[in-house]
């Protein structure tokens, strides 16, 4: 959607006060009565996020790892705190003095986290805790993400700095551990010495890889997360251990896979179970840090509709990892004519939601697992195989799921501010003002997205990668000034690069020129999805790529207050919905009739996939399948069903069937 620049304003909140306390079991931690809750948040308590977080290279064994979340201490530093932690030695360490119980890992602006803040743009987090007296060999902390630069101290000692609010990353902190006991770990994001620097979110004149946050939350644009938002854990591994592992499986029965590690050891056992069981279909001895392929024989395909994956163990030394895989080809052919996304060397229409993944309780946090699974299973109910993840990147159980019940996932690179704010408060970095030229802000974003590949390229279920969505962040220029958009053909082969299996969708939404695999199509509410006919700024369809409607539909339907985002200015914006419906059954209508337009479509033009807007509603967006609380589902689910095999049915019956094809007016009719 194109963003909506309206006037500053204010976010204000219109249904919290004083004494909203619903729990209050460990360190002071206070659930907040935020603007709207799920039925998951009252079932959050002071434990969350329990499960093992890391399913692709799992240490699971309870005696091998530790869960840190839970309630820690935060604090909010003002700009003279910061400014003396810039300037001064400042011990770093002990109690935060005027600190407040936050719980780990929600943003600091939503109510779980029990701080609910907002322009939390420099904080500090403290906790302590213990190793194990049976960890004897190395030990990691990992932080699933913090969004947006961490230094991590563990007794006083920096043991770590990370930029990036989306990525994973973990530090070997045995030599800062006590040998008594207990450790206190401190975690800061104010470090004014780099480029980049706490949370600016969209601050100027910080640009940072963001997605849909933004200080002032305004129409198509929420409220932000800053801080820890997934799960810190510690592992204990052996001194000589597996780094990474990137497995492809491909739908020909051969496995290509790289054992990254540090350690001096050449070789590593690689085990392959059969799928639902524990015996052994392969079993080989392969080199590390090297790729290397190998047959399997009479395996079973990963598809949306039979989402079989296989176990696979990985041993090096004494540390062994446990993973998983599925077989399965993305692919790029003709079909009659027309340029088609294959799976598995077949085309199967590509039908997802735009699914932005925020949470009325948590933001980018789901309040749980459950809760987050509910979102993927409520949409295979109804015949969808597709989600594009949009500009904003999930914790590792949310792709694990996609792979497990069987959904496709086109995945964004979360996109560069499309504008920014200027707070008097926050001079940013007055002292050292880092240079934020574009070519520095393109090389952060460049390499932001070499590690979204590389901590995503191991998931069967992801089969696009999205470089820009609309022209968010889109350069106009090259990096040397050059005005000729060779960006997007440098960073589609920066893609490919790193991943060869996949497809690469450079520009969703009309800012195309003629890079990556998908010509692909933004229209509201009616789809024009390979068609000979565009509007809105869109170039006339190019036939030499795939045709897909990256976005479309965005159809609404007003909510009542008690499922309202019950901020003022977000009920407001509710009329900038692109068509809100009187009711459900007109909505479920309207549906009806923007899915007999894109199945006609699909019949007489190029059409291969497409994107509805969207999985729920989110603040002052209602134009969901469900609801931002998840309590209303407002599809009528016998109709969706119907509509959506129906356009299955069409690409499927198109598929050798030679009907008209029109391929774009830079093509010819077809016959
Ligand atoms: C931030 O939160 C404070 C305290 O709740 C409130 O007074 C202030 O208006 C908020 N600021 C904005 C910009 O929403
Ligand atoms: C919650 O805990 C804090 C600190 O332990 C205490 O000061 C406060 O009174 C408690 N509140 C309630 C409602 O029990
Ligand atoms: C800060 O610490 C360093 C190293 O510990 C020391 O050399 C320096 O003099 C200290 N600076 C101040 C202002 O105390
Ligand atoms: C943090 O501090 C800033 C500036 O002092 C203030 O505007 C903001 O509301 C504070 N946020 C919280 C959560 O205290
Ligand atoms: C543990 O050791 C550290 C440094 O080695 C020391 O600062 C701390 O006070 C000790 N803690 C206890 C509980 O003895
Ligand atoms: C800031 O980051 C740099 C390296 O990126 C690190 O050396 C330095 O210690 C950090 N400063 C603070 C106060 O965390
Ligand atoms: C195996 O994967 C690597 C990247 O991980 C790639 O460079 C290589 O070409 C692949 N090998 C084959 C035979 O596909
Ligand atoms: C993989 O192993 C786990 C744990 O033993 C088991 O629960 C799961 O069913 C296995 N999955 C497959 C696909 O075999
Ligand atoms: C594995 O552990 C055993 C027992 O601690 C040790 O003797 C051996 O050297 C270790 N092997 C490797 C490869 O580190
Ligand atoms: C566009 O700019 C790049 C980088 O300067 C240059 O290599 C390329 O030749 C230019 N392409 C065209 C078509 O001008
Ligand atoms: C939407 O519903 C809310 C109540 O939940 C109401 O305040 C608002 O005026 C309605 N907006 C429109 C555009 O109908
Ligand atoms: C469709 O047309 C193509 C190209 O003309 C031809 O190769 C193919 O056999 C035709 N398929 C059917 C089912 O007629």
């Amino acid at each position: 959607m194109l963003p909506f620049l309206g006037a500053f304003a204010l976010l204000l909140s219109v249904a919290f006060g004083e004494g909203d306390q619903t729990s209050n079991s460990t360190g002071g931690y206070v659930l907040k009565q935020g603007p709207l809750d799920t039925p998951w948040t009252d079932k959050v308590g002071t434990n969350p996020w329990p499960e093992y977080p890391r399913p692709q290279m799992a240490r699971s064994n309870p005696n091998q790892w530790k869960n840190l979340n839970g309630v820690w201490q935060y604090k909010n530093l003002t700009k003279a705190e910061w400014q003396e932690l810039e300037k001064e030695n400042v011990t770093i360490g002990g109690e935060l003095e005027g600190g407040q119980a936050v719980l780990v890992p929600f943003c600091l602006e939503s109510a779980l986290s029990g701080v609910m803040g907002n322009f939390t743009i420099y904080s500090r987090y403290r906790t302590t805790f213990d190793v194990p007296s049976t960890w004897n060999d190395r030990v990691l902390l990992n932080f699933g993400a913090v969004d947006y630069e961490a230094t991590v101290y563990v007794n006083g000692k920096n043991v770590a700095h990370h930029v990036g609010g989306y990525w994973s990353f973990n530090v070997d902190i045995t030599e800062a551990l006590n040998d008594n006991g207990t450790n206190e770990l401190f975690l800061t994001y104010i470090n004014c010495s780099n480029v980049h620097v706490f949370d600016p979110t969209n601050l100027d004149p910080y640009n940072i890889p963001l997605g849909k946050q933004k200080l002032i939350p305004e129409h198509i644009f929420y409220t932000p997360c800053s801080g820890i938002w997934q799960t810190v854990w510690l592992e204990s591994v052996p001194s000589d251990n597996i780094d990474k592992l990137d497995i492809h499986a491909d739908a020909d029965g051969k496995i290509n896979v790289t054992i990254h590690t540090s350690s001096q050891l050449t070789v590593a056992d690689f085990v392959l179970y059969e799928t639902g069981s524990t015996d052994i279909k392969a079993k080989l001895q392969v080199p590390v840090n090297e790729a290397v392929e190998f047959p399997v024989d009479s395996i079973k395909l990963w598809s949306p509709d039979s989402p079989t994956l296989y176990n696979i163990s990985v041993t090096l030394g004494n540390d062994t990892v446990q993973s998983y895989t599925g077989f399965r080809t993305v692919s790029r052919g003709v079909i009659d004519g027309v340029q088609r996304p294959l799976l598995n060397g077949e085309f199967i229409f590509w039908f997802g939601t735009l699914d932005q993944g925020y949470w009325p309780d948590g933001l980018h946090t789901p309040p749980s697992l459950e809760a987050m699974v509910f979102d993927i299973k409520a949409l295979k109910e109804v015949g969808y195989n597709m989600v594009r993840k949009h500009i904003k990147v999930e914790p590792a159980l949310f792709y694990q799921a996609c792979d497990q019940l069987g959904l496709m996932l086109i995945q964004d690179m979360p996109a560069l501010a499309t504008s920014q704010v200027w707070v008097e408060e926050w001079p940013a970095c007055p002292i050292k003002a880092p240079s934020l030229e574009q070519r520095t802000v393109q090389r952060e974003f460049d390499r932001q997205l070499e590690i979204l590949i590389e901590q995503h390229k191991s998931y069967p279920s992801i089969v696009t990668w999205v470089i820009y969505n609309e022209g968010w962040g889109q350069p106009s220029e090259h990096y040397d000034g050059v005005q000729n958009y060779t960006i997007d053909y440098d960073l589609t082969n920066l893609v490919r690069q790193h991943d060869q299996s996949r497809l690469v969708n450079t520009v969703t939404g009309w800012f195309d020129h003629g890079a990556g695999d998908f010509h692909d199509n933004h229209h509201y509410s009616s789809p024009q999805c390979g068609t000979p006919w565009y509007s809105d700024a869109a170039v006339p369809y190019d036939p030499t790529r795939i045709a897909i409607q990256g976005e479309f539909a965005g159809i609404g339907q007003n909510v009542t207050a008690e499922h309202a985002w019950k901020v003022r200015k977000s009920i407001e914006e509710v009329q900038k919905t692109y068509e809100l419906d009187a009711t459900v059954e007109i909505w479920n209508l309207r549906a009806h009739m923007i899915f007999k337009e894109l199945q006609f479509q699909i019949e007489n033009f190029a059409c291969s996939g497409a994107v509805w807007t969207q999985t729920t509603d989110v603040e002052g967006e209602v134009n969901g399948m469900l609801t931002y609380d998840r309590r209303i589902n407002r599809m009528n689910k016998e109709q969706w069903k119907a509509d959506i095999k129906a356009l299955y049915d069409a690409a499927t019956t198109r598929n050798g069937s030679n009907g008209t094809v029109y391929l774009g007016s830079r093509g010819e009719m077809g016959i």
